[in-house]
């Protein structure tokens, strides 16, 4: 069975990232066994998904919500390495209720596990903005959020997330939200990184996923996405905004903190 094969051109995050998406998820797709454990999905770029330590972990710190695990095994889709690690979706939220967060962006959203993971830890009249091209996956959690009972704080936007993020900015958002996720095409990622730190506030948080992208910074000859984050790391160890920390956890997780 081909992975190509299984889905159409529109359904992944946009056109230009096809390239990206493919390649990860053919390098993803070989390792993805550790569904007997329960911990379907589980990955991490440095100890590699079959890690026993990895496993340990796992079995050892997860507290997930009922309604996001639903969500995680809905997940039979060839794509599903698309999401984010559970462990890490824990710690973004550990983080993002340390600092009170009350507004939330997501860049990307998928099927909408960690999107639910902010409604969840939200307060009553928080909101979290998510951002996709693409309704298809995000219809396959939206009954999971209305049965959690926090359909009411996600505001679900279906257009280019760069304009989503310009039309926070021009109807006066900026310095307004407190914690943003980027998990969407690597191409924008720059673009994604500038829009979003304009929107969150002073000690606010970024969280950008895949800042290792399965080892592809190491080697970008010919790989456009591997020199993009390559850049964007760099850029973000260099840039006098914030303080950082690039974590092992997934596929690399770099906590940007707005100063
Ligand atoms: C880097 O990637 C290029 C293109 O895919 C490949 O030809 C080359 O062998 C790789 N180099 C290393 C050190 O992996
Ligand atoms: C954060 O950045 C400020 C300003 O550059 C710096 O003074 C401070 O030491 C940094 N804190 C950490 C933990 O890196």
């Amino acid at each position: 069975m081909s992975l190509l094969g299984s889905i159409s051109k529109e359904s992944v995050i946009g056109t230009a990232v096809l390239g990206c998406a493919f390649a990860a998820g053919l390098w993803a797709g070989s390792r993805q066994s550790s569904s007997h454990t329960g911990f379907q999905g589980a990955k991490n770029t440095i100890l590699g998904s079959n890690n026993v330590l990895l496993q340990y972990l796992l079995e050892n710190s997860l507290r997930e919500h009922p309604a996001l695990k639903k969500i995680r095994l809905t997940m039979e889709h060839p794509y599903h390495f698309m999401m984010v690690a559970c462990e890490q979706a824990q710690l973004m939220a550990n983080l993002a209720k340390l600092i009170k967060t009350k507004k939330a962006l997501e860049v990307g959203v998928y099927t909408g596990y960690n999107t639910l993971n902010m409604a969840l830890l939200l307060p009553d009249d928080g909101k979290v903005v998510a951002c996709d091209v693409s309704e298809e996956y995000a219809n396959i959690g939206k009954p999971i959020w209305k049965e959690a009972g926090v359909e009411h704080k996600i505001d679900l936007r279906i257009k280019e997330a760069v304009q989503t993020l310009d039309e926070l900015i021009a109807a006066g958002e900026a310095e307004t939200f407190d914690f943003a996720f980027i998990d969407a095409d690597k191409e924008s990622y720059d673009h994604y990184y500038e829009k979003c730190l304009k929107l969150i506030r002073k000690g606010g948080i970024i969280a950008i996923d895949n800042v290792l992208f399965g080892g592809r910074v190491l080697n970008r000859t010919n790989d456009i996405c591997g020199q993009v984050l390559h850049d964007l790391n760099q850029k973000i160890l260099r840039d006098h905004r914030v303080n950082m920390s690039m974590l092992a956890v997934g596929d690399g997780l770099t906590l940007v903190f707005k100063l």
